[in-house]
């Protein structure tokens, strides 16, 4: 069958994040879809659609679209004065018991518009694509009553159609004890379980169901009954494990085959063994390690050991990780947590997809998977864990189509 292409890029360098691996590529696009890849020299004969366009990346190195597999991106206000009150010495736990924490923006996001919810956070949004996102996830769990989930929801869902990116929606009713159920937290769970979760799910707002499974969050026996009412559903589940202590959250998880369990500073070796027959992937969250100041890393030699995929992701929150830079977060991956280089780099792409369960669409430069690429202006691809407060993307291409910076045409 001959080759048809909307686009050619050629004159990319590719690798895996090594120079020595460094070779010129042509990335051919149709459809949106990646249709041919390889080296330049091999490119066959091909048609052009009558709109075609051919770009020079003039040497710039291409990577997937990066994809963000673990935000918190909609929610009201901020939390710069709780940010003061933990360097004056209170803990975020102190925080949260006291009422504030979570619950501060969920008394700031039940009170805003849905417009304002979508003015705040598209700008977060542009800043994630303008570093080479071209898929994210975004929770909700700012609201804790059904009219506030779905408001958020459906904000995140817009995100996605009025942005250039690809947004799943990921239901977190299970985020904290909202002030109205003080007391009652059974009864808040089976709130979300039996009209919650339904209804939202009818609505089309859940990709996927998360759990905040801690001390001062829920417990195992509670995140089980959201996971068995996810299952029901039919709905994938994630879980918050193992951030500040641990009380088997990340065995629960793999017991519901877990797309990812995040955070896991407090995981131990049975833990990641049964993430890894689980196929359960590990997302790192080192931005909230950093902006806790916390001490224990996640066991990312055990990782490494029972061959646990490790996807890196900023957890953009107000309260633990007020960050939109994949790129710092990726420097935070390698410093802080002994990752190399070419594990960020696998870890915001081809892991993180998996994260999501959406291997077959985003992380890799495949045929047949999303045109989503980002080139970068750079030497080699660790200069995109290495700076600081810099960005090196030129361009951000996504099904096919230029949506940030600018690329040449060429006639070559
Ligand atoms: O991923 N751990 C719980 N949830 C968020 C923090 C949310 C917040 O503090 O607002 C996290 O760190
Ligand atoms: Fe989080």
């Amino acid at each position: 069958m001959s080759l048809r292409l909307d686009a050619l890029w050629r004159n990319l360098n590719h690798g895996d994040g090594s120079e020595r691996d460094a070779s010129r590529i042509a990335l051919g696009v149709a459809d949106g879809k990646i249709a041919w890849i390889g080296p330049e020299a091999e490119l066959p004969a091909f048609e052009q659609a009558p709109e075609f366009a051919q770009y020079d990346g003039a040497g710039a190195w291409v990577t997937p679209g990066l994809v963000e597999c673990h935000t918190h991106l909609v929610f009201g206000g901020n939390r710069a004065d709780e940010f003061r009150r933990r360097l004056a010495g209170a803990s975020y736990e102190d925080i949260a018991r006291a009422g504030g924490g979570i619950l501060s923006t969920v008394a700031a996001t039940r009170k805003a518009s849905e417009d304002a919810l979508f003015a705040a956070a598209a700008p977060r949004l542009r800043r994630l694509i303008a570093e080479g996102v071209t898929a994210v996830e975004i929770k909700s769990g700012y609201g804790l009553d059904a009219r506030t989930e779905a408001k958020m929801l459906r904000v995140a869902r817009l995100l996605g159609r009025e942005l250039p990116v690809t947004v799943y929606t990921t239901f977190l009713g299970a985020h904290a004890l909202p002030p109205e159920y003080r007391g009652r937290p059974d009864e808040y769970i089976e709130l979300v379980c039996a009209d919650m979760l339904p209804l939202l799910a009818g609505q089309g707002l859940v990709d996927a169901v998360d759990v905040f499974c801690e001390n001062i969050a829920f417990s195992v026996a509670q995140s089980e009954r959201i996971f068995q009412a996810a299952a029901r559903l039919g709905l994938p589940v994630k879980m918050h494990a193992e951030q500040l202590s641990n009380i088997g959250a990340s065995q629960l998880a793999t017991r519901y085959g877990a797309l990812s369990a995040d955070h896991l500073e407090h995981a131990v070796e049975a833990d990641v063994a049964a993430m890894s027959r689980a196929g359960t992937v590990a997302v790192l969250l080192p931005a909230a390690y950093y902006c806790l100041r916390e001490t224990k890393r996640p066991p990312v030699e055990l990782f490494r050991r029972h061959g646990v995929p490790m996807a890196i992701s900023t957890d953009c929150n107000p309260g633990t990780a007020p960050v939109l830079s994949p790129l710092l977060t990726m420097n935070m991956a390698c410093t802080l947590f002994g990752l190399t280089v070419e594990e960020a780099l696998q870890g915001y792409t081809r892991h993180a997809a998996r994260a999501l369960g959406r291997v077959h669409l985003h992380g890799t430069l495949e045929v047949g998977r999303h045109a989503d690429f980002a080139l970068w202006d750079v030497d080699s691809l660790a200069e995109l864990a290495y700076w600081l407060g810099a960005s090196p993307c030129a361009a951000v291409i996504r099904h096919g189509q230029i949506v940030h910076g600018a690329a040449k045409s060429s006639d070559c």
